[in-house]
């Protein structure tokens, strides 16, 4: 399906974004781990997390929709998932892959993990080598890529693992498996990445310690074989999602665009950060906590925007971002400098090589130096044609473009942008974009 975003003048107006995919997957996932019924209101019903609501059924959970992002699940315990009957396909859905790795890493059967043609393209070693250490075995096609099969152990080792990456992914798998082991497993990462399994295992009775270390590391660690509580999860609006309103808004609202109940956790707006670095006019309004996660309305106005250097230690708290930032550098005065990205290389796709040519076809002044992203910005865009290459954020990025700039932008391949945004489109347009199904040439 290809997509076409016009250049739109001023936007306006209040909009809710769909629930946050990182909070949806450990939902249903954690849910599945507890023992009782749990209840998740405002799932995302995005492919993604279909994928895991899928994968939790086949591992024996029953897991059913109620209604519109209300879902409930039976949990089977820690250890009680059943060996599944065919291969599990995560679709694009890393997380969902990555950590079930973890939950199954803690059971005596083998199951086979498969996805799309991205996640067959992600290296899966980051995930493999925690996990056995602590006695799960993997036989993974070369470079640890999917398909693989995974045979886990119900006698895992806790472990002190040292991971060389602030991943939440490697982070939450680690600490899935250490619910298994008999003892206290702990992971350090070499920068904080976001928390929220940890502050859901908490809230579901875990005892989970974390400790942020002098040098800006981060120690967590978790005590196995505990009982899990079923809980009622509220997911919150998704900072990720947001981000592509926003980044319109911060250069064309001329009456506010608010955005309701967005996850403000501090480890996932690193993108608000910046973009009040730059100069834009980005206030929290309504603040409150909603299970567990700090939640709140973006209420935001255009300014002019300048360019800015992001330092790489921001990466983990806004790694989904670079995509739509780098738009808006584009359209921001002067460079803006984004620091040690070599994360985003290994997400739906290469996005550090895949964002730098796509802005170069629109007519974006762009380069990559080692690891760093570099734009200069006020643009005077043209007319392109991009493939979102099976990545949801590379395909609303360029949409976010055409709208900005000076000639509209095609996206093909835009179905991606349901796997974590399903409405994209209509929501936009609701603003005052103007996004519409392009006829395939
Ligand atoms: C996620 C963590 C991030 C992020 C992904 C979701 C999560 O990946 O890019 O979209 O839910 O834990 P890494 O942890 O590998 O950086």
């Amino acid at each position: 399906m290809q997509l076409r975003a016009a250049p739109h003048g001023a936007l306006g107006g209040r909009i809710r974004v769909p629930g946050d995919k990182s909070i949806s997957h450990r939902s249903l996932m954690l849910a599945g781990l507890a023992v009782g019924e749990s209840r998740v209101s405002g799932l995302l019903e995005g492919e993604d997390v279909i994928a895991t609501a899928r994968a939790m059924r086949a591992l024996g959970c029953a897991v059913e929709r109620e209604g519109d992002g209300e879902w409930t699940v039976h949990g089977r315990g820690t250890a009680g998932m059943a060996e599944p009957a065919d291969v599990l396909d995560m679709g694009n859905a890393g997380t969902g892959a990555r950590l079930l790795m973890g939950i199954l890493a803690g059971h005596a059967f083998t199951t086979t993990i498969t996805g799309d043609a991205s996640l067959r393209s992600r290296p899966m070693g980051r995930i493999r080598e925690p996990l056995e250490r602590m006695g799960a075995m993997f036989m993974a096609r070369r470079g640890d890529r999917l398909p693989l099969a995974l045979r886990g152990s119900d006698t895992l080792l806790p472990i002190d693992y040292e991971s060389p990456v602030a991943s939440a992914q490697v982070k939450s798998a680690v600490m899935l498996a250490g619910l298994h082991a008999a003892g206290r497993t702990t992971v350090t990462e070499p920068l904080p990445s976001r928390d929220h399994t940890e502050r859901m295992l908490t809230a579901m009775g875990a005892s989970i310690e974390s400790e942020p270390l002098a040098d800006g590391r981060l120690r967590v660690s978790v005590t196995g074989q505990q009982e899990l509580h079923p809980q009622r999860f509220v997911v919150p609006g998704d900072p990720s999602s947001a981000a592509f309103p926003l980044a319109a808004a911060v250069l064309r609202a001329k009456t506010p665009v608010t955005i309701e109940g967005i996850s403000v956790n501090p480890l996932r707006i690193g993108l608000v950060t910046t973009l009040r670095e730059m100069g834009a006019s980005i206030t929290f309004a309504n603040e409150r906590t909603v299970a567990g996660e700090p939640v709140a309305d973006l209420v935001v106005e255009a300014a002019e925007l300048r360019g800015i250097e992001v330092p790489a230690a921001r990466v983990p708290s806004m790694v989904d971002e670079y995509p739509v930032l780098s738009v808006v550098a584009a359209f921001a005065g002067g460079e803006t400098i984004m620091r040690g990205l070599a994360e985003l290389r290994v997400k739906e796709t290469d996005r550090l090589a895949v964002m730098a040519d796509g802005l170069a076809r629109c007519g974006v002044d762009v380069r990559i130096e080692g690891d760093d992203l570099i734009v200069r910005g006020g643009a005077a865009t043209r007319k392109a044609t991009i493939d979102a290459k099976l990545d949801h954020r590379i395909a609303m990025s360029f949409l976010v473009l055409g709208g900005l700039g000076r000639e509209p932008v095609t996206v093909s391949g835009a179905e991606a942008i349901d796997t974590s945004f399903p409405g994209f489109g209509t929501l936009m347009n609701g603003l005052g974009a103007d996004i519409t199904k392009a006829v395939s040439s």
